[in-house]
């Protein structure tokens, strides 16, 4: 057994110097970061706007607050899809008030200013009482960027951005054998929480967390540190390529019997566990084997585009700033913290869960249990705390949330102390201070 491959080559190549910047507390804790970021970051960078599954026909439009913003994306005629900030140019009311909607055309509910769907003014009250002449056909929706990558629309505020596919590098190219397009997403749940949107963009830049936050997980995903592949890119984005269907190296596992979830893995591939006691290591190479055998046959098409690696393994995508993608062959999960309208010690917490769509399944195992593989299965808004999961993991890491942000209020607290592995989150800070600090100096 050799479960040492391919651990370290990647990291050297994606392994960028860090300052280390100290991590004060005041990013996490005080209305002048919270302006910095709302200034000098956000407008900065591509945000994930909504599922193109969720417009189909023209006049179907989503929308997406964030923070004090709000932006719909409208589909269009012609198929393309534009995005407008949210707000009447009349006098500035919110024009669409839902989540969702489907319109011939987009209505003010202020005086009834009407836009045809590219965003043109196309109806007015009193037309005539306009300094020269009629606004209609003259005035337009105010436009942001909107570009589309899988089964994802995204908007951006700045132009100077580089266009979503190589703003996403290398992502693009890494997911591509996933085949993610067409997969639908069962789960939509979102909380209000009581912390810092970076407090868990930091907890998603480390797995030093995992032996204690997620004890359970060390049974069938490999947590131990020469096992896990950690990756910087140029973009500022990064990557943990974590072992699936491996027992963690952290404790003695592979000597000894097959932990029962593991077991069960293997039994749904039609493998006999007891065969692997005493070599549990072995069996991520068996279960290899018998994806690729059994997989196509079970209506999983996409395994053929597929790395071995990606048949078994959890390849957690962190994008900058905010926006985490946990790859799976059977699920992608999107994660994401939004800083709060106007509290820095607040953020909004989503959790997406997408699969592919394999003919004939009609449920999922999702982080909330066995769900109906059809759109938003389970879709949501709730507070933390309040009981409601966001999804078992995912409901374990919010769960240090509130106690860290009462702790970064500390006098006390003179800043982070980070090991090695931890240099994800320093490198983060730091792309974060030259968007937040650089760009004010
Ligand atoms: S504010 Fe929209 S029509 Fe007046
Ligand atoms: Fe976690």
């Amino acid at each position: 057994m050799n479960i040492h491959t391919k651990v370290s080559r990647y990291s050297q190549e994606f392994d960028p110097p860090v300052r280390g910047d100290t991590i004060t507390a005041d990013r996490y804790t005080t209305k002048e970061w919270m302006d910095g970021e709302m200034k000098n970051l956000w407008p900065k960078v591509w945000h994930l706007g909504g599922l193109l599954a969720e417009l189909e026909e023209p006049g179907d439009i989503i929308r997406h607050n964030f923070a004090k913003e709000s932006v719909i994306m409208v589909k269009q005629e012609d198929d393309s899809i534009k995005a407008f900030y949210n707000s009447c140019p009349h006098r500035g009311n919110r024009l669409v008030l839902g989540e969702m909607a489907s319109v011939p055309r987009i209505v003010c509910g202020y005086h009834n200013w009407t836009f045809d769907l590219d965003g043109t003014l196309a109806k007015v009250q009193d037309p005539d009482d306009f300094e020269g002449g009629t606004p209609c056909g003259k005035v337009h929706l105010s436009e942001l960027r909107c570009e589309t990558w899988g089964p994802f629309v995204f908007w951006c505020m700045d132009d100077d951005v580089a266009p979503l596919h190589e703003w996403l590098e290398p992502f693009p190219e890494r997911l591509k054998g996933y085949g993610i397009e067409n997969w639908v997403r069962v789960l939509n749940v979102s909380a209000d929480a009581d912390f810092n949107w970076k407090i868990i963009r930091d907890n998603f830049n480390e797995s030093y967390h995992l032996p204690t936050i997620h004890p359970e997980l060390a049974t069938f995903i490999n947590d131990g540190l020469p096992d896990t592949l950690f990756e910087m890119y140029p973009s500022g984005h990064n990557s943990m390529w974590m072992k699936g269907h491996q027992a963690t190296t952290r404790v003695d596992y592979h000597t000894s019997e097959v932990p029962a979830p593991l077991g069960e893995a293997a039994r749904a591939w039609g493998i006999d566990p007891e065969e692997y006691n005493g070599r549990t290591g072995d069996l991520r190479e068996a279960i290899i084997e018998a994806k690729r055998r059994l997989g196509p046959g079970r209506g999983y098409t996409n395994y053929d585009n597929m790395s071995d690696q990606q048949l078994v393994d959890y390849f957690h995508c962190t994008l900058f700033p905010n926006l985490t993608l946990t790859m799976s062959p059977e699920q992608l999960q999107v994660l994401r913290t939004e800083p709060h309208p106007t509290d820095p010690e607040k953020c909004v917490f989503q959790h997406w869960c997408l699969y592919p769509p394999v003919e004939g399944m009609k449920e999922v195992f999702t982080p909330l249990g066995m769900l109906p593989l059809q759109h938003d299965a389970v879709a949501r808004h709730s507070v933390y705390g309040d009981g409601v999961s966001v999804g078992y993991v995912a409901d374990q890491d919010l769960s240090i949330g509130t106690s860290q942000q009462q702790g970064l209020n500390s006098r006390g607290f003179k800043g982070c102390i980070l090991p090695g592995q931890e240099k994800r989150i320093q490198r983060f800070h730091e792309l974060l201070n030259d968007y937040v600090k650089g760009a004010s100096e």
